[in-house]
């Protein structure tokens, strides 16, 4: 039985549609919602009543559907049916649920941030820039040539293509987009960073988590996922947010061999978001299948999240796309910051800032550690700047760690639907100061909570 609204919503599309193609009726439907005639949460008619009311086959309206889910206008897979999606959905994904919003922290280790301690300094690295920098051109090359043989120096294989972007977020984005649509079955470890379940939840992919051990995906669990054909795996190859894992030679291996043997046409997107920060050597699936795999680097946690700078270096054909995109947006990332971050990675006093960041985070890493397990808590060795917690509830451990002015992640963001593992939570290294004796207290007796 249709409701009044509905009545009134197929009344307004037969009077408004102006053509009959799959296309004409999802612009028809974008600007009802455009102007206000379909609200958020308001449900459509069925397929089948549109396309009776319009004289259309029920397929051009699926298909129609099909194009306002891509577009995220409207949600298809609620229980009540199909529903207008709200502008705020954009605000409303897992990402906005990880910062502990529990009043002001003293101790925000909720974030995943580096040590702005532990950064190289800006200043003498600017004062060495003014010489030879032009800030005048649209025409150069997208990357300095210059930086691009440095980071072709320091990428895990041979890279056919790379470019560079505003952070491995920005990375992540332009592969979704690039790699997925809608329905396309898309493999992530889980648990995982929240951002990419968002972007993949947007694009209307059908998700299926692997489990993590301490060395990365497990082998078993990755085999399965591949036998049901991704298109694409979004993985991070080092210092796994929210674990610490990073891959061994042998993990690589045989991940890549369950690759080629099971979903020879899946992309390997590889998040390498610690960049330099990662203790371990660096391994890739690229070193393997180099014509399936991209590879982001990042240079937030090393060098400066305020860079807003990534390289993305792999197979040809997603990047090309990637470059070309960006012509309709910011068409390159500015070379005054490539320039920045070429004298950087060639400058001894950086280098040797960051082995100093590696230590201490691992020194913090390691005391952590040892202090949980003196008090019973057991956590993988892992690196990086975050620590996956087990706790007996998370949600009382985050709120008994907030009144003792510690903020933390909550760690269902991190944990696709269904997911039965024990509750955790995310604790980031990177900005633990002061008594971390004091701070392993807290977070134990709040583990116990
Ligand atoms: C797994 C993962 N990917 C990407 C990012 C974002 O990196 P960037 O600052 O380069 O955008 C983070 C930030 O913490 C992260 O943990």
């Amino acid at each position: 039985m249709l409701y009044t609204k509905e009545i009134e919503v197929l009344s307004l599309i037969a009077d408004r549609i102006e053509g009959r193609s799959s296309r004409e009726i999802a612009l028809t439907i974008g600007a009802m919602i455009s102007c206000g005639d379909l609200q958020p949460g308001d449900r459509l008619p069925t397929v089948r009543a549109v396309a009776d009311r319009i004289g259309v086959s029920s397929s051009t309206v699926a298909d129609s559907w099909r194009i306002l889910t891509a577009h995220g206008a409207i949600d298809t897979a609620r229980r009540n049916g199909t529903t207008v999606r709200s502008a705020r959905a954009e605000m409303t994904g897992r990402f906005w649920q990880v910062p502990s919003t529990l009043g002001a922290s003293i101790v925000d280790l909720s974030t995943g941030t580096p040590d702005t301690d532990l950064l190289p300094p800006l200043g003498p690295v600017l004062h060495r820039l003014h010489a030879d920098v032009s800030i005048t051109s649209y025409i150069d090359r997208p990357v300095l040539l210059e930086l691009e043989h440095e980071l072709n120096r320091r990428w895990p294989f041979v890279p056919q293509s790379l470019t560079v972007v505003n952070g491995a977020l920005d990375a992540l984005d332009h592969m979704v987009a690039a790699l997925v649509r809608l329905g396309d079955t898309v493999v992530v470890e889980d648990p995982t960073f929240p951002p990419i379940l968002d972007m993949l939840e947007r694009a209307g992919a059908r998700i299926v988590g692997v489990q993590v051990d301490r060395h990365g995906p497990v082998v078993e669990s990755w085999a399965e996922a591949m036998a049901k054909r991704p298109t694409a795996a979004f993985i991070q190859p080092t210092a796994h947010n929210p674990t610490g894992a990073s891959l061994t030679p042998r993990r690589c291996a045989q991940l890549a061999e369950a690759v080629a043997d099971l979903a020879p046409n899946c992309w390997v997107v590889e998040d390498n978001h610690s960049g330099a920060i990662a203790q371990t050597q660096l391994v890739s699936l690229g070193e393997h299948m180099a014509d399936r795999v991209v590879h982001i680097h990042s240079f937030s946690k090393s060098h400066g999240p305020d860079l807003r700078i990534a390289a993305v270096g792999g197979a040809e054909e997603p990047i090309s796309t990637v470059i070309d995109r960006r012509r309709l947006g910011p068409s390159w990332t500015s070379r005054l910051i490539q320039n920045i971050l070429l004298t950087m990675l060639t400058d001894a006093e950086v280098e040797t800032q960051v082995a100093l960041a590696v230590q201490v985070y691992s020194e913090r890493r390691r005391f952590l550690r040892d202090a949980l397990a003196a008090e019973g808590i057991t956590t993988e060795p892992g690196e990086g700047l975050n620590m996956w917690i087990p706790v007996a509830d998370e949600q009382r451990a985050v709120v008994a760690l907030a009144l003792d002015n510690v903020g933390v992640a909550i760690g269902h963001p991190f944990r696709l639907h269904g997911n039965t593992d024990p509750d955790h939570i995310r604790v980031s290294i990177g900005s633990a100061r002061g008594d971390l004796g004091e701070l392993a207290m807290a977070i134990a007796s709040a583990a116990r909570a």
